[in-house]
């Protein structure tokens, strides 16, 4: 009964989600003042957006801050959605919950990667006449935990880092465990602006350090909560392990990226530039906006490659884990342009925890 249940609720689940665009797409008519400066339809299209979401508004003036986003994220949804349509670009764009965020905000509250000189560089010797698999994807095999949520913190720093780590930990225990990312921004901190800032962002590397010296604790006895106004709370009696030591790709060779990628034998922790607006309301397929090539301001988890055979010729991707929740983009999961100039920068600050 209880599966047939829950059966139940998961279909229910996917037919709200597959028809929340379509709903914010037909609106109903509404009229309210505080609405003034838009017309009917985008009206319409706000109401439907505050109902799905359930979203509440302190008062009139926050609200109308929201509409303006709002509508501005929609035309930038919009213009997408027709390059998409006319095949000039390989990824569309969707309403979703932070729709009403101006990229400023928006970056601010879910980004948090601060750029570091790299010390050194990667030295392993790989063997390359080796032919690497044409498709690679470490969820599927297991290495990598369910999609998180870092909630207007920027500490996407942690979450790229703590990725990487739990897949070198599951390699060598062959448990698959979340570990926190709140130990990470909590006890990893440098109150100087030297280091990691918490939810004001960091780097991975200066987290490896942290890990080599200090070790971590499962999320489960250290859950996440978003926030970077608290004392660090290690246990070091329940600590999983430490870092051994890290690698850092060679930069900016996408080639190096893919090599490092399968021989690490799991995530690897990237950087990119994710300040384009479009990219706020990604919902699906291959990110490719040529201008992403500015320095990155963003952290996420580096889990595959492959080709997408829905286009003409077939499309190289990157497969990337993201830490926006599950509402956003392919299942929380994204995909950029591969071997493309080094698209976002994605191949500019890569690296992976060695675990003893
Ligand atoms: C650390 O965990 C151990 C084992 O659960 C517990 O006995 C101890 O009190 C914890 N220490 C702190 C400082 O919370
Ligand atoms: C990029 O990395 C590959 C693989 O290690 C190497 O063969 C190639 O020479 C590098 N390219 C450049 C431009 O350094």
């Amino acid at each position: 009964m209880k599966l047939i249940v829950s059966a139940l609720f998961i279909i229910f689940l996917e037919f709200i989600v597959s028809n929340v665009n379509a709903a914010l797409m037909r609106g109903t008519m509404s009229k309210i003042a505080k609405y003034i400066d838009y017309t009917p339809e985008q009206v319409d299209l706000f109401v439907t957006f505050k109902t799905i979401y359930k979203k509440k508004y302190r008062d009139n003036n926050e609200e109308a801050i929201a509409v303006k986003n709002f509508i501005n994220n929609v035309a930038t949804i919009d213009s997408q959605n027709e390059k998409f349509r006319r095949g000039e670009t390989k990824f569309k764009t969707a309403i979703w919950i932070n729709s009403d965020m101006n990229r400023l905000d928006f970056l601010e509250s879910f980004t948090g990667y601060v750029g570091k000189p790299m010390k050194r560089l990667y030295k392993t010797k790989y063997r390359r006449d080796k032919n690497l698999p044409k498709y690679l994807n470490y969820f599927e095999d297991g290495f990598v935990t369910k999609v998180s949520n870092q909630r207007y913190c920027g500490s996407s720093w942690a979450f790229a880092t703590i990725g990487a780590l739990e897949a070198q930990f599951a390699r060598k225990t062959g448990v698959l465990r979340k570990l926190s990312e709140q130990n990470l921004i909590d006890c990893d901190r440098s109150f100087d602006y030297s280091g990691n800032r918490g939810c004001k962002g960091g780097n991975m590397r200066i987290a490896y350090e942290y890990l080599i010296k200090t070790g971590i604790n499962a999320e489960n006895i250290y859950p996440y909560r978003g926030k970077g106004k608290y004392n660090c709370n290690f246990n070091s009696s329940l600590s999983l392990g430490k870092v051994y030591d890290f690698v850092e790709i060679e930069r900016k060779n996408e080639t190096a990226l893919m090599y490092a990628l399968y021989h690490a034998g799991g995530p690897i922790a990237v950087a990119i530039d994710a300040s384009d607006p479009a990219f706020q309301n990604y919902q699906s397929g291959i990110y490719d906006f040529p201008e992403c090539v500015n320095e990155p301001n963003h952290a996420a988890l580096l889990i595959g490659y492959g080709f997408d055979y829905s286009f003409t010729p077939p499309a190289a991707y990157w497969l990337l884990k993201n830490s926006w929740g599950v509402e956003w983009g392919e299942k929380g999961f994204f995909r950029i342009s591969k071997d493309a100039n080094n698209l976002c920068n994605i191949a500019t600050d890569a690296s992976y925890p060695i675990v003893a």
